[in-house]
Protein backbone atom coordinates (compact mmCIF):
# COMPACT_ATOMS: atom_id res chain seq x y z
CA UNK A 1 0.00 0.00 0.00
CA UNK A 2 1.45 3.25 -1.01
CA UNK A 3 0.09 6.73 1.08
CA UNK A 4 0.44 9.80 -0.23
CA UNK A 5 0.24 12.91 2.89
CA UNK A 6 -0.60 15.91 2.64
CA UNK A 7 0.04 18.30 6.03
CA UNK A 8 2.13 15.38 7.42
CA UNK A 9 3.96 17.35 9.33
CA UNK A 10 1.05 18.61 10.97
CA UNK A 11 -0.32 17.58 14.26
CA UNK A 12 -2.57 14.84 12.97
CA UNK A 13 -0.90 14.61 10.07
CA UNK A 14 2.63 13.18 12.00
CA UNK A 15 0.18 10.83 13.44
CA UNK A 16 -1.26 9.29 10.14
CA UNK A 17 2.56 9.48 8.88
CA UNK A 18 3.42 7.26 12.18
CA UNK A 19 0.98 4.88 11.56
CA UNK A 20 1.17 4.29 7.86
CA UNK A 21 4.77 3.49 8.78
CA UNK A 22 3.83 0.91 11.69
CA UNK A 23 1.69 -0.92 9.46
CA UNK A 24 4.64 -1.41 6.46
CA UNK A 25 3.35 0.89 3.96
CA UNK A 26 5.19 3.53 1.89
CA UNK A 27 4.82 6.86 1.99
CA UNK A 28 5.04 10.01 0.04
CA UNK A 29 4.81 13.26 2.22
CA UNK A 30 4.32 16.96 1.11
CA UNK A 31 6.56 18.59 3.71
CA UNK A 32 7.45 22.40 3.06
CA UNK A 33 10.19 22.23 5.97
CA UNK A 34 11.91 18.57 5.53
CA UNK A 35 14.11 19.60 8.76
CA UNK A 36 11.51 19.57 11.19
CA UNK A 37 9.69 16.66 9.48
CA UNK A 38 10.49 13.76 12.03
CA UNK A 39 10.05 10.84 9.50
CA UNK A 40 12.62 12.31 7.27
CA UNK A 41 14.88 9.13 6.92
CA UNK A 42 11.58 6.95 6.17
CA UNK A 43 9.51 8.59 4.18
CA UNK A 44 9.72 9.76 0.37
CA UNK A 45 9.72 14.00 0.76
CA UNK A 46 8.73 16.16 -2.12
CA UNK A 47 9.29 19.18 -0.51
CA UNK A 48 7.24 21.69 -1.27
CA UNK A 49 3.86 23.91 -1.19
CA UNK A 50 0.13 22.49 -1.60
CA UNK A 51 0.07 25.59 -4.19
CA UNK A 52 2.38 24.08 -6.09
CA UNK A 53 0.60 21.71 -9.19
CA UNK A 54 4.07 19.93 -9.84
CA UNK A 55 4.85 19.36 -6.01
CA UNK A 56 0.99 18.18 -5.58
CA UNK A 57 1.35 16.06 -8.60
CA UNK A 58 4.47 14.28 -7.83
CA UNK A 59 2.72 13.67 -4.36
CA UNK A 60 -0.01 11.74 -5.65
CA UNK A 61 1.98 9.77 -7.89
CA UNK A 62 1.31 5.86 -7.64
CA UNK A 63 -0.78 6.30 -4.45
CA UNK A 64 -3.46 4.17 -3.52
CA UNK A 65 -4.83 6.24 -0.99
CA UNK A 66 -4.35 10.13 -0.09
CA UNK A 67 -4.49 11.47 3.58
CA UNK A 68 -5.08 15.68 4.08
CA UNK A 69 -4.56 16.92 7.25
CA UNK A 70 -3.98 20.61 5.92
CA UNK A 71 -4.82 23.36 8.17
CA UNK A 72 -4.19 26.71 7.76
CA UNK A 73 -1.60 28.27 10.11
CA UNK A 74 -3.92 30.99 12.14
CA UNK A 75 -7.28 30.59 12.73
CA UNK A 76 -7.82 34.34 13.03
CA UNK A 77 -7.19 35.60 9.24
CA UNK A 78 -8.66 34.68 5.40
CA UNK A 79 -5.41 32.12 4.22
CA UNK A 80 -7.58 30.81 1.85
CA UNK A 81 -5.62 27.37 2.19
CA UNK A 82 -8.46 24.92 1.40
CA UNK A 83 -9.99 26.81 -1.22
CA UNK A 84 -6.60 26.76 -3.20
CA UNK A 85 -5.04 23.66 -2.28
CA UNK A 86 -8.21 20.89 -2.63
CA UNK A 87 -8.91 21.90 -6.14
CA UNK A 88 -4.84 21.02 -6.96
CA UNK A 89 -5.07 17.94 -5.12
CA UNK A 90 -8.60 16.56 -6.75
CA UNK A 91 -7.07 17.69 -10.24
CA UNK A 92 -3.77 15.57 -9.55
CA UNK A 93 -5.45 12.69 -8.43
CA UNK A 94 -7.58 12.69 -11.40
CA UNK A 95 -4.68 12.98 -13.31
CA UNK A 96 -3.14 10.20 -11.90
CA UNK A 97 -5.93 7.77 -11.55
CA UNK A 98 -5.94 7.74 -7.89
CA UNK A 99 -9.28 8.06 -6.28
CA UNK A 100 -9.35 7.37 -2.60
CA UNK A 101 -8.94 10.57 -0.36
CA UNK A 102 -9.43 10.80 3.07
CA UNK A 103 -9.63 14.73 4.28
CA UNK A 104 -9.62 15.97 7.86
CA UNK A 105 -12.47 18.46 7.67
CA UNK A 106 -14.11 20.17 10.63
CA UNK A 107 -18.07 20.08 12.44
CA UNK A 108 -19.04 23.63 10.63
CA UNK A 109 -17.87 22.45 7.26
CA UNK A 110 -21.58 21.40 6.74
CA UNK A 111 -24.80 23.41 7.44
CA UNK A 112 -26.44 20.26 9.38
CA UNK A 113 -23.40 19.88 12.19
CA UNK A 114 -25.94 21.69 15.37
CA UNK A 115 -29.22 19.91 14.25
CA UNK A 116 -28.18 17.44 17.34
CA UNK A 117 -27.69 20.23 20.16
CA UNK A 118 -29.90 21.82 22.66
CA UNK A 119 -31.10 25.31 21.28
CA UNK A 120 -29.01 27.22 23.35
CA UNK A 121 -25.79 25.40 22.11
CA UNK A 122 -26.92 25.69 18.24
CA UNK A 123 -26.95 29.43 18.58
CA UNK A 124 -24.03 30.08 21.06
CA UNK A 125 -21.52 27.36 18.84
CA UNK A 126 -22.96 28.88 15.65
CA UNK A 127 -23.45 32.76 16.65
CA UNK A 128 -20.18 32.84 18.58
CA UNK A 129 -18.13 30.22 17.01
CA UNK A 130 -18.53 29.48 13.45
CA UNK A 131 -20.26 32.82 12.45
CA UNK A 132 -17.34 35.22 14.61
CA UNK A 133 -14.37 33.20 16.24
CA UNK A 134 -13.55 30.35 13.29
CA UNK A 135 -14.93 32.49 10.85
CA UNK A 136 -12.16 31.54 8.42
CA UNK A 137 -11.52 27.88 9.41
CA UNK A 138 -15.23 27.36 8.71
CA UNK A 139 -15.41 28.88 5.77
CA UNK A 140 -12.60 27.05 4.21
CA UNK A 141 -14.03 23.41 5.54
CA UNK A 142 -17.60 24.53 4.01
CA UNK A 143 -15.39 25.02 0.57
CA UNK A 144 -13.37 21.63 1.03
CA UNK A 145 -16.46 19.66 1.41
CA UNK A 146 -17.79 21.54 -1.79
CA UNK A 147 -14.94 20.48 -3.83
CA UNK A 148 -14.68 16.63 -2.24
CA UNK A 149 -18.18 15.95 -2.66
CA UNK A 150 -18.68 17.06 -6.43
CA UNK A 151 -15.09 15.39 -7.23
CA UNK A 152 -16.06 12.11 -8.31
CA UNK A 153 -13.31 10.65 -6.45
CA UNK A 154 -13.93 8.17 -3.15
CA UNK A 155 -13.63 10.93 -1.05
CA UNK A 156 -14.45 10.45 3.13
CA UNK A 157 -14.39 14.28 4.99
CA UNK A 158 -13.75 13.64 8.70
CA UNK A 159 -15.59 16.03 10.90
CA UNK A 160 -14.16 16.30 14.56
CA UNK A 161 -15.38 18.75 17.10
CA UNK A 162 -12.45 20.46 18.85
CA UNK A 163 -9.16 19.35 18.62
CA UNK A 164 -6.73 18.18 21.60
CA UNK A 165 -3.61 16.26 22.28
CA UNK A 166 -4.66 14.24 24.75
CA UNK A 167 -4.40 10.70 24.75
CA UNK A 168 -6.90 8.24 22.53
CA UNK A 169 -10.06 7.18 24.43
CA UNK A 170 -10.95 4.48 21.73
CA UNK A 171 -14.46 5.02 22.53
CA UNK A 172 -15.89 7.89 19.94
CA UNK A 173 -19.30 9.11 18.94
CA UNK A 174 -19.29 8.36 14.67
CA UNK A 175 -22.91 10.12 13.22
CA UNK A 176 -23.09 10.97 10.04
CA UNK A 177 -26.22 12.98 10.42
CA UNK A 178 -24.83 15.52 12.97
CA UNK A 179 -22.35 16.20 15.78
CA UNK A 180 -23.24 14.08 18.60
CA UNK A 181 -24.99 15.91 21.20
CA UNK A 182 -23.19 17.95 23.65
CA UNK A 183 -20.24 16.99 21.30
CA UNK A 184 -17.10 18.86 23.58
CA UNK A 185 -13.66 17.97 21.93
CA UNK A 186 -11.55 14.52 20.44
CA UNK A 187 -7.83 13.64 20.48
CA UNK A 188 -5.99 13.44 16.89
CA UNK A 189 -5.19 10.57 18.30
CA UNK A 190 -8.73 9.24 17.90
CA UNK A 191 -9.10 10.77 14.77
CA UNK A 192 -5.98 9.92 13.58
CA UNK A 193 -6.95 6.33 14.35
CA UNK A 194 -10.46 6.68 12.98
CA UNK A 195 -9.06 8.41 9.21
CA UNK A 196 -7.05 5.16 8.96
CA UNK A 197 -9.07 2.64 9.57
CA UNK A 198 -10.88 4.27 6.86
CA UNK A 199 -8.23 2.82 3.91
CA UNK A 200 -10.16 -0.38 4.37
CA UNK A 201 -13.50 0.52 4.71
CA UNK A 202 -16.07 1.38 2.32
CA UNK A 203 -18.38 2.41 4.85
CA UNK A 204 -17.92 6.28 4.66
CA UNK A 205 -17.02 6.25 1.19
CA UNK A 206 -18.96 9.24 -0.89
CA UNK A 207 -19.81 10.54 2.64
CA UNK A 208 -18.90 13.05 5.31
CA UNK A 209 -18.83 12.06 8.89
CA UNK A 210 -18.77 13.28 12.26
CA UNK A 211 -16.53 12.56 15.14
CA UNK A 212 -16.21 13.61 18.61
CA UNK A 213 -16.00 12.09 22.30
N1 LIG B 1 -7.91 22.89 16.07
C1 LIG B 1 -9.12 22.39 16.21
O1 LIG B 1 -9.70 22.34 17.31
C2 LIG B 1 -9.83 21.83 15.00
C3 LIG B 1 -11.10 21.30 15.16
C4 LIG B 1 -11.72 20.70 14.07
C5 LIG B 1 -11.07 20.67 12.85
N2 LIG B 1 -9.85 21.23 12.69
C6 LIG B 1 -9.20 21.17 11.37
O2 LIG B 1 -8.06 20.33 11.48
C7 LIG B 1 -7.06 20.77 10.58
C8 LIG B 1 -5.79 21.03 11.35
O3 LIG B 1 -5.33 19.84 11.92
P1 LIG B 1 -3.98 19.82 12.77
O4 LIG B 1 -4.22 20.47 14.08
O5 LIG B 1 -3.38 18.47 12.72
O6 LIG B 1 -3.11 20.82 11.86
P2 LIG B 1 -1.69 21.49 12.02
O7 LIG B 1 -0.91 20.85 13.12
O8 LIG B 1 -1.88 22.97 12.04
O9 LIG B 1 -1.03 21.05 10.62
C9 LIG B 1 -1.44 21.61 9.42
C10 LIG B 1 -0.46 21.16 8.37
O10 LIG B 1 -0.79 21.81 7.15
C11 LIG B 1 0.43 22.21 6.54
N3 LIG B 1 0.24 23.34 5.64
C12 LIG B 1 -0.39 24.52 5.87
N4 LIG B 1 -0.33 25.31 4.78
C13 LIG B 1 0.38 24.61 3.85
C14 LIG B 1 0.78 24.88 2.52
N5 LIG B 1 0.48 26.04 1.91
N6 LIG B 1 1.49 23.94 1.86
C15 LIG B 1 1.81 22.76 2.45
N7 LIG B 1 1.44 22.44 3.70
C16 LIG B 1 0.74 23.35 4.39
C17 LIG B 1 1.33 22.62 7.69
O11 LIG B 1 2.63 22.62 7.22
P3 LIG B 1 3.87 23.15 8.09
O12 LIG B 1 4.16 22.01 9.03
O13 LIG B 1 4.92 23.40 7.08
O14 LIG B 1 3.39 24.40 8.78
C18 LIG B 1 1.00 21.53 8.70
O15 LIG B 1 1.81 20.42 8.50
C19 LIG B 1 -7.55 22.09 9.95
O16 LIG B 1 -8.02 21.80 8.65
C20 LIG B 1 -8.67 22.51 10.88
O17 LIG B 1 -9.68 23.25 10.20
C21 LIG B 1 -9.20 21.79 13.74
Amino acid sequence: MHIAIFGANGATGRLLTAKSLEAGYSVTALVRSPQSFPFADRVCIVQGNAFDTSAVSKTVEGADVVFSTLGAKSPFRNENLLPRAVPLIVAAMQQAGVSRIIALGSAGARQDALTKQPLWRQWVIQRIIYNTVLKWPVREQVVQHEILSSSGLDWTMVLPSMLTNGPARGNCRIDGDALPRLAHSISRRDVAQFMFQQIGSPQWVGKSVYISD
